[in-house]
């Protein structure tokens, strides 16, 4: 498409929401207010909510001046939900637990990938599948393949967390029991780099890659379950794996090419999925289906694909479009019950754009 078309349309779809906001062209707080908490209150004010804020996530700062500040910043995240409401209008925006945090803050601390904008060529390829026969709706969750959501804490684990999730999920199929699997070794052991970027190595809370803790689980041999290796959510601890108690190891991963249809078969056929993210949106995500006008596609966050749906969800300016179920690591309190629904067909916040499979060994345990 012509860059310049796609700039008009863009501007198009921009004034089309602005036209239907009923609060756009009234920036006053109150309107905004009603708009990410909900009627009923609109009497309150920016402090009341943000001591409604803080009594519900628990939320208590050292002193005056960093009180102060977490306000400010509470109220840029007010007018930022507001904007990615009105991006995103089949979702719904507004507080949530990262509502104190700065958007660098917010990455730093919560996402977690080593940023790469090219398809991953190093790694296998998956065989491709036929996708003629694929149930309309579809989650892992319904067959018992899926641990409950885990809370990775204020440390760039993400990647971890979708790994263990991904080989939980194969472990499944291959063994039938779900098994959950330690978060903690990887943030400890893996140290595994990126063999196409030079100095891109797994590295605790500082971000890794899905595929580079595949390698890793490869190489170690397998990776232990979590009450016997938990997690702590801290960087430089001593790797404390032992051989002897491996719960889960790989047999094979590989990469899924940028197609929908061969994702949701891959999904199907060899359980849930390892995918990157980007998570700007997910900072101000309450519920519903995300699929914003406009998100950068350069991924931060490593989640994991546990399903797809189709009903339920029917946007103004789309026919209806099938989304994929998310599971984060953010714990329950975030999102519907600690997943994140968003649309599928182009591509969006580049949730196709890094898609691995990965398969288990039978283990004796
Ligand atoms: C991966 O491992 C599984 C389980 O051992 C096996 O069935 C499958 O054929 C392997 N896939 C590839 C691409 O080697």
């Amino acid at each position: 498409m012509d860059p310049r078309f796609s700039l008009v349309l863009i501007s198009l779809v921009l004034a089309f929401t602005a036209l239907f906001d009923p609060s756009s062209g009234d920036d006053s707080e109150e309107l905004l207010i009603r708009q990410v908490v909900g009627d009923g209150d609109a009497l309150l004010n920016p402090h009341h909510h943000f001591s409604l804020f803080k009594r519900r996530f628990g939320k208590s700062y050292s002193s005056q001046e960093e009180h102060d500040y977490r306000f400010e910043v509470f109220k840029a995240n007010l007018h930022r939900a507001k904007r990615h409401q009105a991006l995103d209008p089949t979702a719904t925006h507004g507080v949530t637990k990262f509502s104190d945090l700065t958007p660098s803050e917010f990455r730093k601390k919560f996402l977690g990938i080593r940023s790469r904008l090219h398809f991953p060529a190093d790694a296998n390829k998956a065989p491709i599948l036929p996708t003629n026969n694929l149930p309309t709706d579809f989650d892992w969750r319904d067959q018992g393949a899926v641990t409950p959501v885990k809370n990775q804490g204020s440390c760039g684990s993400c990647w971890s967390f979708s790994a263990t999730g991904a080989l939980e999920g194969a472990n499944f199929l291959a063994t039938g029991k779900l098994v959950s699997l330690s978060e903690q070794q990887l943030v400890d052991c893996d140290h595994e780099c990126d063999p196409e970027e030079p100095g891109s190595c797994d590295s605790g809370c500082n971000g890794g890659l899905m595929n580079s803790a595949f390698e890793y689980i490869l190489k170690t041999g397998g990776v232990m379950r979590e009450e016997e290796y938990p997690y702590t959510g801290t960087d430089g601890e001593t790797c404390k794996f032992d051989k002897s108690k491996i719960a889960a190891s790989v047999a094979n991963f590989s990469v899924i090419s940028l197609n929908e249809d061969q994702i949701a078969a891959n999904l199907v056929k060899n359980g849930p999925l390892a995918v990157a993210i980007n998570a700007v949106f997910m900072q101000t995500y309450i519920g519903r289906v995300s699929c914003p006008y406009i998100c950068s596609r350069r991924l931060d966050h490593g989640v994991l694909l546990v399903g797809y749906g189709s009903a339920g969800y029917a946007p103004v300016r789309l026919k209806e479009k099938p989304y994929w179920i998310i599971k984060n690591s953010w714990g329950e309190n975030w999102g519907e019950n600690g997943y994140y629904k968003i649309c599928r067909g182009r591509n969006v916040c580049g949730v196709d754009s890094m898609v691995s499979t990965v398969a288990a060994v039978q283990t004796s345990s």
